[in-house]
This record gives C-alpha cells, sequence and structure tokens, in this order.
C-alpha cells in the first residue's frame, strides 16, 4: 500500500510531458528568430532596392509597367530624383548671381539644397537634346552605372515636363580652364599640376578601359577637367555627349575651343575612337604645363597654335622656354615637366594608332615603364585664312620637320 502510494505521487509520470512542452517552445522560439531573421533580410534588400518613389513613377509613365522591372537592375537607386521647383529654389529661380557657366548642352549654376549641400545644376537644352523621358533615364542609367574617383558624380536628375536637369556634385574649384587662362588668380604649383595630369589620365583610363562600358568622352578639354577643394581632378560631361544627337551644331557652339582639342581624323573625317580622347589629353597636358590656351589667335603667327609651336621649341630643343615662367620661378622638377611633355608629344601623333592607350600614359607618368617611342612631328588644324585655300580644316605643315620629313602622311581634305 506504501509502495502504492509512493508510486502515486511519484513526479516521473510528469516529468515527460514537461520536457516536451519546454523544447517545443524552444523550438517554436528559434523558429520565430529565423523567421523574423529572414524578414529582417527580406526587408533589408528592399530597402537597399528602393528606387526614389518619384522616379519609379516616372518610368511607369514613360515606358509602361514592364519596363519598370529592368528599371530596377539598374542603378538609379544611388542618385535621387529631385523636383524641380526643389532645384528652382537650391538655384533662387536660376538666378543669374548663381551661373556658374555656359557649355553647349546648357546653362549651370550653383545650387544649395535645403540640407545645406552645395550642388551644380545643369539645365540642358531640350531643342538640342531631342530626348524624351525613355532616352533621358536610359542615359542617367548609363553615367550612374559608372563610377570613379576622377570622374564628377551625378547626384540626382529631374524630368518634369520640358525640362531635364542634371544635379552633379559642386566642385569647389570648378573648372581647369580658370586656372589655365588665367581667368582667376590661383597659380598651381608643378606637383599640384603633375597630380592633375595623371588624375586625368586616370579617369581616361577607366573610361576607356576599364569600366564596364568603352566610353569615349569626345570632348576633353580644360572646361571640362573640374577640381575639388585639394584640385584632385574629376573629368566631368562623361557620357554627356551621348545625351545628345551627333551633330555640327554642337561643335560650332563652342567652335574655336572645342576644335583646338580635336584629334585631326575626327573633325575631318568623323573617325572617333580613344585615340581622339588621347589627342586632346596630349593638348592638355601642354596647356597644364605651358599655362595658356590651345588656340591663341592674338599671338604672333608662330605661337598661335600651341602643339605647333611647342613642336618647334622641341625639335630645337629649347621646349623648356614653353614652361610657366611662374613655375621656373617656383624651382619645378625640370626632368619631371620635360617627360610629361614627351608623353604630350606622343599623345599628338598624327597617326591614331601610334597614340599610346591610357593605360601605358598613367604607367609612363608614373614612373612604371620608360618612355622609349621618339614621337612624330603633331598633326593639328591649322585655322588660319590661307589665300589659296580659305577653309580651316588644314593640316598645318608651317613648320617642315628636321627630326622626320616623313612624319606627317595626313592628306589634305577634300571638300
Ligand atoms: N560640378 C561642377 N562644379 C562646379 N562648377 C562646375 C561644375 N560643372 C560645371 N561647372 C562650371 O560650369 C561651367 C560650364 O560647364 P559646362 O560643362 O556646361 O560647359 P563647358 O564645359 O564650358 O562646355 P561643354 O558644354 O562643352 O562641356 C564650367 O566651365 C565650370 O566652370
Ligand atoms: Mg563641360
Amino acid at each position: 500500500m506504501r509502495l502504492r502510494a509512493l508510486q502515486v505521487i511519484s513526479p516521473t509520470p510528469y516529468v515527460l510531458p514537461m520536457k516536451s512542452s519546454s523544447s517545443s517552445a524552444l523550438l517554436f522560439f528559434l523558429g520565430g528568430v529565423i523567421v523574423f531573421l529572414f524578414l529582417v533580410i527580406v526587408l533589408l534588400i528592399l530597402w537597399k532596392n528602393k528606387i526614389p518613389k518619384e522616379l519609379g513613377n516616372l518610368v511607369v509613365r514613360s515606358r509602361g509597367r514592364k519596363a519598370s522591372k529592368d528599371f530596377l537592375s539598374g542603378n538609379l537607386r544611388t542618385i535621387s530624383y529631385f523636383d524641380f521647383h526643389t532645384l528652382k529654389k537650391a538655384t533662387k529661380n536660376f538666378n543669374p548671381a548663381n551661373l556658374l557657366g555656359v557649355g553647349g548642352f546648357g546653362p549651370v549654376y550653383r545650387g544649395k539644397l535645403q540640407d545645406g549641400t552645395f550642388v551644380a545644376v545643369k539645365k540642358l537644352s531640350l531643342e538640342k537634346s531631342q530626348q524624351g523621358e525613355s532616352e533621358f533615364l536610359a542615359e542617367v542609367r548609363m553615367i550612374t552605372s559608372i563610377q570613379h574617383k576622377n570622374l564628377v558624380r551625378l547626384l540626382g536628375c529631374c524630368s518634369d515636363g520640358p525640362q531635364r536637369l542634371l544635379v552633379y556634385e559642386y566642385m569647389k574649384n570648378k573648372s581647369l580652364d580658370l586656372i589655365v587662362y588665367g581667368k582667376s588668380d590661383q597659380y598651381l604649383n608643378w606637383n599640384t599640376r603633375f597630380q592633375i595630369i595623371v588624375g586625368i589620365a586616370r579617369g581616361l583610363q577607366y573610361l576607356h578601359e576599364d569600366s564596364p562600358l568603352r566610353i569615349v568622352h569626345r570632348d576633353i578639354k580644360a572646361s571640362n577637367i573640374l577640381l575639388d577643394e585639394k584640385f584632385q581632378p574629376r573629368i566631368g560631361d562623361f557620357g554627356l555627349a551621348r545625351f545628345f544627337p551627333e551633330d555640327q551644331a554642337y561643335l560650332s557652339t563652342t567652335f574655336a575651343g572645342t576644335l583646338g582639342y580635336t584629334a585631326p581624323e575626327y573633325a575631318i573625317r568623323g573617325e572617333l575612337s580613344e585615340k581622339a580622347d588621347i589627342y586632346s589629353f596630349g593638348v592638355l597636358v601642354l596647356e597644364i604645363t605651358s599655362c595658356r590656351k590651345n588656340t591663341d589667335l592674338t599671338l604672333p603667327s608662330e605661337m598661335q597654335y600651341l602643339p605647333e609651336y611647342a613642336w618647334k621649341l622641341y625639335e630645337r630643343s629649347r621646349i623648356i622656354e614653353l614652361v610657366d615662367p611662374r613655375m621656373r620661378e617656383d624651382g619645378f622638377i625640370e626632368k619631371d615637366v620635360l617627360q610629361a611633355m614627351d608623353i604630350a608629344f606622343l599623345c599628338l601623333q598624327p597617326h591614331a594608332n601610334l597614340r599610346p592607350p591610357m593605360s601605358e600614359i598613367v604607367a609612363m607618368l608614373t614612373c612604371k615603364v620608360e618612355m622609349v617611342e621618339r614621337p612624330m612631328r603633331p598633326a593639328f588644324l591649322d585655322r588660319r585664312p590661307k589665300k589659296e585655300n580659305l577653309s580651316w580644316d588644314t593640316i598645318s605643315e608651317a613648320f617642315p620637320s628636321p627630326l622626320r620629313s616623313d612624319s606627317i602622311s595626313l592628306s589634305r581634305p577634300t571638300k
């Protein structure tokens, strides 16, 4: 009986049910944690892929719902969508006092956003772009898929009715033309100039060789080189050329300036490749070292075209005379400046295939490889009026080369 009673009060039968309920609670808890973590991960992915609402609406409007899926795969989520009113406010109604400059694509204004950030707002001229909303967004997506420390960053865009605007990071030291062409009192020593040259070369190398898309800038020039607060260069307007149809009107708006950088095969025969950018880079390096414009028709005839004049001095081993005199006073490193000028001449060669690729130029500048080639006499467009031929597009033969008499073999264009 006692034994029985003992059996009755034995806790054994109750132990088992308690164990199973605590383990199922544990299982329930773990399941909850897993589901919670899963939800957090899904939310994080959705949040990362979140596109500004307005941009999404815009794409749906312009392409239909199907296209918005494709839109998700792009990089538009990395930029912001601005409404026109915000940009109008930021630029104080596009106040002329905020005008940074006017280029071939339209005016650029400095703007201040509500959070205090300064931006550069480019208002695209619609008559020229002839673009609809979808093409505009496709191009914006192209630009945002490319990122490099030597390329200007696009922060956002705006497509509102007929308005198309691009919002870039504001570059404190504006553009290189202001310094090279003496529009500002700013003086840059050789180290800073060299840093600018190497930075541009790296940006171009990325566009030509390393970016997901092979991009030819088509308009490398001093005003398209923007400088941050530390004078680190960033190439601007890359990809912008794609917003516009191929037409001569664009070239003619900034005729002298742009043509002074244009490779002859592109200007004359329309042959466009990376080599056209490399030619422009050569002109830019001469401008940076000499601190003068590529074309200055106010100078005596033999000095008007920088590549021509530079070559004339080079042949006579007097190229050092071209170096910005302020830099000479500053104790620049002659060997390095001369090497940069030698590289510029390699870029200015008449045959596009003789110009080295940007990766080689970067290696030569940073002394990773030695420069072995001897450059040929540069080719450039001579726009001086000639009695027998008043067209501007002739190859200058003003200074026959004593180094290589066979160096120019580009024929005169037939009109
Ligand atoms: N992100 C920026 N930050 C600061 N200043 C800028 C910025 N972008 C452009 N600018 C200034 O605005 C000026 C006009 O720029 P824009 O690119 O429209 O014309 P451009 O370079 O003279 O000619 P192009 O249309 O052929 O490029 C530039 O010269 C530069 O000084
Ligand atoms: Mg520009």
